[in-house]
This record gives C-alpha cells, sequence and structure tokens, in this order.
C-alpha cells in the first residue's frame, strides 16, 4: 500500500474556524476522514504544525521512505529557505498545495520559496485541492 503524508503549516490547525471565506467552514480533520473514506487503497497520514523546524524535521523524518507528500507551508512557503531546503534534501515527490489561489490575493503570497524544489503545485481549488494533490501522487 503507498504510503501518502499531507503535512500542514502554521495556522492550517484552525481550518473551520479561520478566516472561513477564504479557506471553508470545514475542519481539517473532517476533511481527511473524507479523503480516507473515498481513497481506502493508500495510506494516508498527517502531520500539522506551527512551527518551521519541526516541519523540517518531519520533512526530513518521512523524505526518504513515503511514497508521497503532499505539503501546505501556509506562510512560511513565502519565506522559508530552510523548508524550501528540506525539499531539496529528500527523496520522496513533493506536492506543494494551497487551499487559496495565492496568485489573486496581496503581493506578498506572490512568492513561494518552495515551488522550484517540488514536483508539482496545485492552489485555488478549496480543500479540494489536497484531493486532486493525492490523485496526482497516486
Ligand atoms: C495558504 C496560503 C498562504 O498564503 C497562507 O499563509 C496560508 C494558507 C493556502 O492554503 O491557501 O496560511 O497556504
Amino acid at each position: 500500500m503507498k504510503k501518502i503524508i499531507i503535512i500542514n503549516g502554521p495556522n492550517l490547525n484552525l481550518l473551520g474556524i479561520r478566516e472561513t471565506s477564504i479557506y471553508g467552514k470545514q475542519s481539517f480533520n473532517d476533511y481527511l476522514n473524507e479523503l480516507k473514506v473515498s481513497h481506502s487503497s493508500v495510506e494516508i497520514d498527517s502531520y500539522q504544525s506551527n512551527i518551521e523546524g519541526e516541519l523540517i524535521d518531519k520533512l526530513q523524518e518521512v523524505g526518504f521512505t513515503y511514497d508521497g507528500i503532499i505539503l501546505n507551508a501556509a506562510a512560511y512557503t513565502h519565506t522559508s529557505v530552510g523548508i524550501a531546503d528540506a525539499i531539496a534534501a529528500i527523496q520522496s515527490p513533493v506536492i506543494e498545495v494551497h487551499i487559496s489561489n495565492i496568485y489573486k490575493r496581496e503581493e506578498i503570497r506572490h512568492t513561494s520559496l518552495i515551488s522550484k524544489n517540488v514536483d508539482g503545485v496545485i492552489c485555488g481549488f478549496g480543500l479540494k485541492s489536497y484531493k486532486l494533490a493525492l490523485e496526482a501522487l497516486i
């Protein structure tokens, strides 16, 4: 069975509560349970942290054994050379995901420091962005 992990960065623990007009009203756990049911042929793990170094630790931990990583680095997308370097250092394919269309938003969100190191980018489809990334990896 393929092993995929979804790694979520800062503030994504508040999905369903946080800025619902942008990120929607569904909690991530609720959405994840739906994904696990609809894609039961793969093992889907998940991890969330608000701390940059913990996200880097997790990428290093899973990045040599998992069949794919779906990464929403959230605000660190726009700032973190450390996360970009971690992606370059590991072997598992990484899909960068964003719930919102970052190119339709403030200019600071138009730059991703991680895109050049990932295998693909999906953004702007709401929580469905994770499902599209999962299907791309499968
Ligand atoms: C986000 C977009 C980022 O700009 C923002 O900082 C987030 C979430 C998204 O999923 O749309 O926290 O990555």
